[in-house]
């Protein structure tokens, strides 16, 4: 017997198996009715099983058109969050309730209302890499993917506060060419680790690879890019660029789909100050946990009727945009 309380507070199940793991998620989805959505920086083995694999604009604009009883999200809690608010009367599962994201924890919902009282009449433009109250607060969401066309969906004499990452605000900042915005502090974990010293030195050995970045990196790694944009921009270049070598300044997950797509190219993983370029919490996603997580339709994404309500609003701004 599975204890929901017990589930609830760990995050996950934690039960032995002993069945073959993707046969058995396979006839699960079939019988319960279940859609797997799933982020380019997963396993390989979790992309593969997935109905859709996307960046997050790509799954929050899906998850709009699902129209089964279920919705697995093989990702991080903010987006499975997106998916419940997008889809209330849907059951969204998360196979572990611990895959956070170091952006969306560096903005805490008290610290966000006062930093946001000190700018009145700003626009607030949230990257959609945060928790669902902090959407509360927001005039309009975005993603890595259409950032600069939801900042340039307002006015360019209109004042806007960027949150929460620090890396993607400047970028749009000077994109934009707006000196009206106001960043917030936050970055994440993986994405402001890798060491250009190191990116370099790779450059020097492969000087026919071309560098795609994240527009999450620091600014020193995006001048020396030859692209940059969301994981599926990032994948999408790859396919149409001459090149057959790339230096990928992401989280390593996305090389699968670009290998994928691309045969005959070759892809390097960018190094990183801290030798981490995988997401710690995109991979706590693994098979077993999908397959319990189907079994038992646990854990499940459950937010506040008035949080879904104000929520809603920014998010569906931002699918709207492209
Ligand atoms: P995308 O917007 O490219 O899906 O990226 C999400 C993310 O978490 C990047 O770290
Ligand atoms: Fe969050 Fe960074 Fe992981 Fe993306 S890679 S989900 S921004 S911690």
């Amino acid at each position: 017997m599975i204890n929901k309380r017990i589930v609830e507070k760990l995050g996950y199940i934690d039960e032995e198996v002993d069945v073959n793991l993707v046969e058995s998620i396979r006839e699960l989805k079939k019988s319960k009715n279940a859609t797997i959505l799933a982020h380019y920086y997963q396993n390989p083995e979790v992309q593969d099983i997935a109905d859709f694999v996307g960046d997050s604009l790509a799954l929050a604009r899906i998850a709009t058109t699902v129209k089964t009883n279920i919705i697995v999200f093989a990702g991080v809690k903010f987006m499975a969050e997106t998916t419940k608010i997008l889809n209330p009367s849907t059951k969204v599962l998360l196979p572990d309730l611990n895959a956070g994201c170091s952006l969306a924890d560096s903005c805490k919902y008290d610290d966000f209302k006062l930093f946001i009282s000190k700018y009145p009449n700003h626009k607030v433009v949230t990257y959609v890499n945060t928790t669902a109250d902090i959407k509360t607060l927001s005039d309009i969401c975005c993603t890595s993917s259409n950032a600069v066309n939801v900042v340039n969906s307002f006015s360019s004499d209109t004042p806007i506060i960027f949150a929460p990452d620090k890396n993607l605000g400047s970028y749009v900042k000077e994109t934009t060419k707006r000196d009206n915005i106001v960043v917030w502090n936050g970055a994440c974990h993986v994405h402001s680790q890798f060491s250009l010293d190191k990116i370099l030195e790779l450059k020097k050995l492969n000087p026919d690879a071309e560098i795609i970045a994240h527009p999450e990196c620091p600014k020193p790694i995006l001048i020396v890019s030859n692209f940059i944009g969301s994981t599926a921009q990032l994948i999408e270049y790859t396919k149409k660029s001459l090149s057959k070598k790339f230096i990928v300044v992401t989280e390593l997950g996305v090389i699968h789909q670009m290998e994928k797509e691309n045969s005959g190219k070759s892809f390097i993983v960018a190094p990183s100050e801290c030798g981490c370029s995988d997401c710690s919490f995109m991979k706590m996603i693994t098979l077993k946990k999908l397959y319990l997580t189907l079994k038992y339709e646990l854990p499940e994404i459950v937010l506040p009727d008035d949080v879904i309500e104000k929520a809603r609003l920014p998010i569906e701004k931002m699918i709207s945009i492209k």
